[in-house]
């Protein structure tokens, strides 16, 4: 078999570079290691930047995020009983929207399969090869059988746990990590949400998230142990929690029912640079983790995608390789300010068990200045909204 552009992992990385490149005329094939079904049923993130709404109608898998999406134009931050908000569009001009990461996989798919494209599904044993030649290679099984496709670049979005990081050689690659002594215990509902917009809890017991995929569709996070099972979570125990820690008249609002799906998000800081090998690159998840705080993790992986499909889109057009070699630093700068934005949310609402009370008061003072200042809440906005992508 034989393609431009291979691409490892049918996220929204690795489809929204096969959708990029196909436009520009650019062949691709992805090699996806679980089924179509599982794929699409993936719940994850929420919230879309500016920017990412802006290439994915670039994309031309913009009609149903127009028609769904929810246009948020703020947040919520609720600290010592009291809710505060964020006014994105009267400090920065912009909003962000509310769409699932969910179905912006399934739009791509049904984009891609629909102009035939082509998407491996359960794709076994992928292992990438001679990407610091020119002829690179990926191997794979498809039912039983050992199969070969040979490629003149590798899009490596197989996500934090794939085999494309892995495959470079460790001197080459220098990773900064650091991990969080807490977990979010995420839950999907189908209860209208308890506000319009998102809020955001501090609180003793924990942070807690209120946030939503549509008017009859909650999504809900709260702090938990990184190593809690969800056993110890029944459905009530939640919805106490959460109760708890939105407090005043809203907890009594809060209406409660069966959770849709349950699941447990370590919580993570990591980055691996250089994000380009020869003629590999890694983009997303492969390459970088954020703690979900700031909602940048999709949104940070769709940034990529779109600095690598112009990359290979100008390669491919003149010959020009200037692109393909700045896409390492291009991206890791604007990563590396995410990073930041994404512990400092992280940072400012959650509770760090064990820790020294006068940090529990600076934590408490700096959302006092957050969201009493125009400067510190125009600093939250500007980089909730999105920074610019280059
Ligand atoms: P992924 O979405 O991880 O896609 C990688 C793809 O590669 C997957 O389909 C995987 O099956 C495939 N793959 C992996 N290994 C192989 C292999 N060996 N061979 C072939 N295919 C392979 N971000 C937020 O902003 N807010 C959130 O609330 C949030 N919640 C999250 C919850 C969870 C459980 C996780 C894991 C992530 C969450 N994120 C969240 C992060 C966000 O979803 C990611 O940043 C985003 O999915 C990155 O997209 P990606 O395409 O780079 O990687
Ligand atoms: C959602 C997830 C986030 O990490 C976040 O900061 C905001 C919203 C969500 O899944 O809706």
């Amino acid at each position: 078999m034989r393609t431009q552009v291979g691409i490892v992992g049918a996220g929204p990385a690795g489809l929204l570079l096969s959708q990029l490149l196909h436009l520009q005329g650019i062949e691709t094939v992805i090699l996806e290691r679980r089924s179509r079904e599982y794929v699409e049923g993936r719940i994850r993130a929420g919230v879309l930047e500016q920017g990412t709404v802006d290439l994915l109608e670039e994309a031309q898998v913009g009609a149903r995020m127009r028609r769904l999406g929810l246009v948020h134009e703020g947040i919520e931050i609720s600290f010592r009983g009291e809710r505060h908000r964020i006014d994105f569009r009267a400090l920065t001009g912009k909003t962000v929207t509310v769409y699932g990461q969910t179905e912006i996989t399934r739009d791509l798919i049904a984009a891609r399969l629909g102009a035939g494209g082509k998407i491996v599904f359960e794709a076994e044993d992928v292992s990438v090869h001679d990407f610091d030649r020119d002829r690179p290679k990926i191997r794979f099984r498809k039912d039983g059988r050992a199969r070969e496709l040979v490629c003149d670049f590798i899009g490596g979005c197989d996500g934090f746990h794939g085999v494309c990081r892995g495959s470079v050689p460790q001197d080459a690659l220098t990773v900064h990590e650091r991990t969080y002594p807490f977990a979010w215990l995420g839950i999907l509902s189908q209860t209208p949400p308890v506000s319009d917009e998102l809020i955001y809890c501090h609180h003793e017991r924990g942070f807690a998230l209120f946030s939503m995929r549509s008017p009859g569709l909650s999504r809900l996070y709260i702090q938990c142990a990184p190593d809690e099972s969800l056993d110890q979570w029944p459905d009530a125990r939640i919805w106490d929690e959460l109760r708890a820690r939105l407090g005043g008249d809203a907890a009594a609002a809060l209406q409660s029912g069966p959770s849709l799906e349950k699941s447990v998000t370590p919580m993570r800081s990591f980055v691996a640079e250089p994000m380009r090998f020869g003629r590999l690159f890694l983009a997303g998840d492969a390459a970088h983790i954020v703690p979900p705080t700031g909602a940048k993790g999709l949104n940070l992986a769709v940034a990529d995608v779109r600095v690598l499909a112009r990359a290979l889109a100008e390669f491919y057009a003149s010959g020009r390789s200037d692109l393909i070699e700045a896409y390492s630093d291009t991206c890791v700068r604007r990563v590396w300010k995410a990073q930041r934005f994404s512990w400092w949310m992280t940072s400012m609402l959650h509770r760090f068990p064990g820790r020294n009370p006068f940090e529990d008061q600076l934590q408490l003072a700096e959302l006092d200045y957050v969201t009493g200042s125009k400067a510190a809440s125009t600093a939250l906005a500007e980089n909730y909204v999105g920074l610019p992508l280059q």
